[in-house]
């Protein structure tokens, strides 16, 4: 089902509940209304009555009962008739009404027998049922006791109310049609805009072509949308071209070695000399290749979960043993600096790798002799690792640079440049970020912090 005729649907049962609840609560009313009506017309006629009696002197009931009917004429829909001494008496002149009651005989002989206090009562008819009143009248010197009905033709007034109702509900009706068509018109017209942000991106998912954008008109939700579909694409649109670039980038430097093994094992000749120089060649370039292979792998790895094994981790302990590792690769002056004196949950050992990357790259850039330093602090809720060296530091300018994978500065060294990226997705998956530094009294001096966190929830 279409959003739009979601919308309608339910606007317009709601609107038919809200009507059906309207409708059926005028109808209580009405009819509660009806019933108290007719109950005290019914009163009313009988103290009218009881009234005249008190003032009139006539010689005997029958004269009473003619003189009243003569001054008391039925409303609508009402009539009177009297009957005297068990037999029907007379009946007012004027309009007929609905039904002639004076030919019941059922209800003459039941009204005759209400000799006491007046008796409300039913009664059917062919006008439908009929609510009465039988109001027994006796005057002193006469035995003969005389009765006044007054009945009011209930369903007569009962269809009034039906009526109404009827009006009620069809003037309701067509306002729930005039609703749903306008509903239906708006509806469409508001949804319109989406409907055409859906059809752009489908478009551009069938054609794969990140580069085409939405258009964005006005200021409203659906521009709002439009401009977050957009924005996404933007994001989409760079990943994708980083991840080209990062296979074709992987692929040429993986095609080097290569070239540099194949050449090498065509030129060899058959000088056992000559061979092992070779053999040693290409064993150089086969573990730099493994190494590149590692280090690619790693970084694939670093988007996904479960590249982190969180445990605590003791601060002063990973600088010591980074050191204690580092020693074997050169001869330098090997120095641990300030370290802290707590536990982080983190992955001890990516840690670890990216202080080794740090402190390689560290070795690469000095000459023996030359100070290498590394340390741990906690500050302001953040833990702080440093690799920093008495090297020749790092030009301002390529200082963002030589993060991404494959930069290197200028004077390229042997690496292929994933090293500092490796370090990057390290601190990124810790919360963090690593970033360069002038160390103090020359050099550079790396640093990776991240939050320092009671719990960590690996985010991809
Ligand atoms: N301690 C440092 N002093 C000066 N420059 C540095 C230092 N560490 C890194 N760099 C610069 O940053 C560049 C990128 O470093 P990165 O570790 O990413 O690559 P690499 O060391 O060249 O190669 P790899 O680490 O993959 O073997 C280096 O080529 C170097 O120019
Ligand atoms: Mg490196």
């Amino acid at each position: 089902m279409s959003a739009r005729a979601r919308i309608v649907g339910w606007m317009l049962f709601l609107v038919a509940l809200a009507l059906s609840v309207s409708l059926s609560a005028t109808w209580s009313i009405l009819l509660s209304r009806l019933d108290a009506r007719v109950s005290a017309e019914l009163e009313n006629e009988t103290e009218k009555l009881r009234r005249y009696v008190a003032n009139e002197t006539p010689a005997d009931v029958k004269t009473l009962l003619d003189g009243w009917l003569s001054v008391n004429p039925p409303d609508r829909w009402e009539t009177y008739f009297t009957v005297v001494g068990g037999r029907i008496e007379s009946i007012p002149g004027g309009d007929r009404p609905p039904a002639a009651l004076d030919a019941d005989e059922n209800l003459v002989r039941t009204v005759a027998r209400v000799t006491e206090r007046p008796v409300a009562g039913w009664t059917d008819s062919t006008a439908g049922r009929v609510r009465y009143a039988a109001i027994p009248v006796q005057i002193t010197g006469d035995p003969t006791i005389g009765q006044f009905v007054v009945a009011v033709f209930y369903d007569r007034h009962r269809e009034e109310v039906v009526a109404s109702v009827q009006v009620l509900a069809i003037t309701g009706l067509a306002a729930l049609t005039l609703a749903g068509a306008a509903g239906w018109f708006v509806a469409g017209r508001v949804l319109a805009p989406i409907r055409l942000v859906r059809q752009t991106a489908e478009a551009i998912s069938d054609s794969s072509d990140l580069t085409r954008r939405l258009e964005v008109t006005g200021n409203d939700d659906v521009a709002a949308l439009a401009a977050t579909f957009n924005h996404m694409l933007d994001r989409l649109d760079q990943a994708f071209a980083a991840q080209r670039r990062f296979a074709d980038d992987a692929g040429h430097e993986l095609r080097t070695p290569i070239t540099v093994i194949r050449g090498h094992l065509e030129l060899m000749g058959d000088d056992p000399h000559d061979q092992r120089d070779t053999l040693a060649l290409v064993n150089d370039e086969l573990i730099r290749m493994n190494r590149l292979v590692d280090d690619l792998l790693t970084l694939a790895k670093a988007g996904q979960p479960n590249f982190l094994t969180l445990e605590p981790v003791e601060l002063a302990e990973l600088p010591v043993a980074v050191v204690a590792r580092a020693r074997g690769l050169a001869d330098r002056k090997w120095r641990v600096d300030e370290v802290a004196e707590e536990y982080a949950i983190a992955d001890q050992q990516r840690l670890t790798q990216a202080l080794m990357q740090l402190t390689a790259n560290a070795v690469r850039h000095t000459q023996e002799g030359d100070l290498i330093a590394v340390g741990s602090a906690v500050r302001d809720g953040h833990v702080v690792l440093w690799v920093r060296d008495s090297g020749p530091g790092v030009p301002v300018e390529d200082r963002e640079r030589i993060f991404q994978r494959f930069e290197r500065a200028r004077i390229a060294g042997e690496g292929s440049g994933l090293g500092l990226s490796i370090v990057r997705s390290i601190a990124e998956a810790h919360d963090g970020r690593v970033f360069v530094m002038d160390a103090p009294g020359g050099g550079a001096q790396f640093v990776l912090t991240f939050p320092m966190v009671a719990e960590r929830v690996e985010t991809v």
